[in-house]
């Protein structure tokens, strides 16, 4: 079949608007002859757990599952009593854009933190960290952050470990929602296991398919006694793959060596490219009334435009608002962002700001 979009077409909207990386497409290839069980009890899963004790220690266990809304669902609900709660920034994905799903699919109450910037910090989180034994609050027992964060921010190794001592003296346990895990990786150049392992936090997500899969996430359980009956709620949720050896496949030829590494380092790399570019041309003057309301540390670049403008880009460029009464919008970039991508794109921002 012929493809039925225009190929040149590109954007900054996700990095789940990117392809496949071709890889990925190889590996699930290779994967493809003869049969193998199902349900996990394949060549393919068996020599991910391995390739993921290498990253993430020996008492690792990973857990492919199909997407990221249902990894952080079956990774929280494994964590939690039915009695239980998760604290987590008010721009948490799975408080922000997963359709209600914790509320909806598990009956977990979620405890909301506004935050400067997507993180989350012991203060902060001492804002609903209370209650416990109080039969009329819902227990805050899960303390659930993300790196890289929903806003494109990274949380260094000391700041998370703050956060895993802060929570593991309360009996609280701490949930990473890795789908950007690579991108921070790439930020912080350390190895997978030492801002997550090393860090204190007891379960973890793996994102591959802002990464260059096509559809495949994984949930960690780094220390087992944080997390009870894993693959019965992965069934229960619709986790569980059949043919799971497609998913493993995925997640290997990412983690068997650095794809995931260069894939992140390169996306980052063209945020960074991105958020350079506009400075200079807002130093030079060609660029006017775009200013930058976050760090860029990981691969999304945060700004509010002049009205108006975000529209008129967007007929050339597709992104999302991220706060539309503020003017606040959100590029990303992914794996196959090119440098004449974000060169096309900021001429074009040029243009239309300096006619705004
Ligand atoms: C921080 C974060 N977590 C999880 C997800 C996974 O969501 P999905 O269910 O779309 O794979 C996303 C995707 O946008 C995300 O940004």
């Amino acid at each position: 079949m012929s493809p039925l979009h225009d190929t040149s077409v590109r954007g900054f909207a996700s990095d789940n608007y990117s392809g496949v990386h071709p890889d990925v497409l190889t590996a699930i290839a290779d994967a493809n002859d003869g049969h193998q069980v199902s349900y996990g009890e394949d060549a393919y899963t068996a020599h991910l757990q391995e390739v993921c004790a290498q990253h993430f220690g020996d008492a690792a266990q990973i857990f492919p599952v199909f997407n990221g809304t249902g990894a952080n669902v079956v990774g929280l609900l494994s964590m939690l009593p039915r009695w239980g709660a998760v604290v987590c920034a008010k721009t948490a994905h799975i408080h922000a854009d997963e359709g209600g799903a914790p509320e909806k699919a598990a009956g977990i109450k979620l405890l909301p933190i506004a935050t400067p910037d997507g993180k989350l910090t012991p203060d902060l989180i001492a804002e609903e960290a209370w209650g416990w034994g109080d039969e009329h609050r819902a227990q805050p027992l899960v303390v659930y952050i993300t790196q890289s964060s929903e806003l494109g921010t990274v949380y260094t190794p000391d700041e998370i470990r703050a956060i895993t001592d802060y929570a593991h003296e309360r009996e609280m346990g701490v949930f990473m929602d890795g789908a950007r895990l690579s991108n921070a990786a790439a930020r912080l150049d350390l190895p997978l296991g030492a801002f997550t392992t090393d860090a204190g936090v007891d379960v973890v997500t793996f994102g591959g398919t802002k990464n260059g899969a096509l559809g495949a996430e994984a949930i960690l359980v780094l220390d087992a006694r944080a997390s009870d009956g894993l693959i019965y709620l992965r069934k229960h949720q619709m986790q569980l793959a059949s043919k799971m050896r497609f998913v493993s496949a995925q997640l290997l030829a990412l983690l068997d060596g650095d794809l995931y590494l260069r894939n992140a380092r390169h996306a980052n790399a063209m945020a960074a490219l991105l958020r350079s570019k506009m400075e200079a041309g807002i130093a030079d003057g060609s660029i006017r009334g775009v200013e930058f309301t976050q760090r860029t540390e990981a691969n999304a670049v945060f700004a509010r435009l002049p009205a108006g403008v975000a529209d008129r880009l967007r007929e050339s460029f597709r992104f999302y608002d991220w706060d539309a009464s503020t003017g606040e919008v959100r590029w990303v970039c992914s794996f196959d962002t090119r440098s004449e991508d974000v060169d096309a794109f900021v001429a074009e921002a040029a243009r239309l700001t300096s006619s705004a």
